[in-house]
């Protein structure tokens, strides 16, 4: 019976102490790790064009990899706003505790990227992540530091400095050919950093990621999960096989502190690149 402590002999002052303290503490909840990911998914809003053309929402990676291992490697581009907004394309979760936190990682794939300006930067098979920090997730838990990833490099935001719906779920603004996550709607349309464009509009097109929600994992997961070969992917290794996997060892951003055109993540970073 957790949670009860009992004292069964007055010799014994310390063995109960520890049975207590066993009892109430570590991974008795680790069943609550679904729940928690639902409650703190990120609520995606995407460009008003995307759909359009070679822009691609969210893509199913167990049909892509079914389709490559097929021998089909046409474009995959999903097309269809009803299957995103409708909750039938996944999104992807797995979950860390790290010291008194709970970290959050959230993946969606995406069949084909477009180029960021008239000529450059298309490709097959994208991942795209946000990250959340659930502070004291046993006691207290509260949403804190969010992380946005994009063209392979990332940002942290602090409360207050990104958006959320409905309380718990933090807004990641998706660019429109690259698919990277941002803070925030805007760009200026080429293949700088931060210039994605990702203006929602009067269409406001989103995603209720915890729709649809599937955890990552290295063992009895989904057939591509525990796939490394990278080929299937165009040469990207998926998220069970990259060095951030380890969601406890995730520094706050990547790249210059300056804004430039290349990787210049820790210019909108709230705590600089120190650990997440
Ligand atoms: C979630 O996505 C999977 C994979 O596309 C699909 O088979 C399933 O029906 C979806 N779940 C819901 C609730 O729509
Ligand atoms: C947001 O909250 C409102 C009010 O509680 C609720 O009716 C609605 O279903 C929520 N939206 C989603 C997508 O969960």
């Amino acid at each position: 019976m957790k949670g009860v402590c009992w004292s069964s002999s007055p010799l014994l002052v310390l063995l109960p102490l520890l049975l207590c303290l066993v009892g109430s503490g570590t991974a008795d909840k680790t069943d609550d790790f679904p729940a928690l990911a639902e409650a703190y998914a990120p609520y995606l809003r995407f460009d008003s064009k995307e759909g359009q053309g070679d822009l691609c929402f969210p893509h199913d990676p167990q049909d892509f990899y079914a389709t490559r291992q097929a021998g089909d490697w046409s474009r995959q581009c999903n097309h269809d706003y009803a299957s995103v907004e409708g909750g039938k394309t996944p999104t992807y979760w797995h979950a860390m505790t790290c010291g008194y936190h709970l970290h959050i990682a959230y993946w969606n794939f995406y069949g084909y990227n477009a180029d960021c300006d008239c000529c450059s930067g298309e490709r097959d098979a994208w991942w795209e992540f946000v990250v959340v920090k659930i502070r004291d997730w046993k006691v207290k838990p509260h949403m804190h530091e969010v992380m946005f990833g994009q063209k392979q490099g990332w940002y942290t935001r602090i409360p207050g400095h990104y958006e959320t719906f409905n309380q718990t779920h933090p807004v990641a603004y998706v660019g429109k050919s690259q698919h990277g996550t941002y803070h925030d709607d805007g760009g200026t349309g080429t293949c700088c950093y931060y210039e994605d464009f990702r203006n929602p509009g009067g269409a406001d097109q989103h995603m209720v990621t915890w729709a649809n929600l599937t955890e990552l994992k290295q063992v009895d997961g989904e057939e591509w999960m525990s796939d490394s070969n990278t080929d299937w992917w165009h040469g990207l290794e998926s998220p069970m096989f990259r060095e951030d996997w380890d969601l406890c060892g995730l520094m706050g951003c990547t790249g210059a502190s300056l804004q430039v055109c290349g990787t210049c993540g820790c210019h909108k970073s709230d705590i600089g690149d120190d650990p997440f």
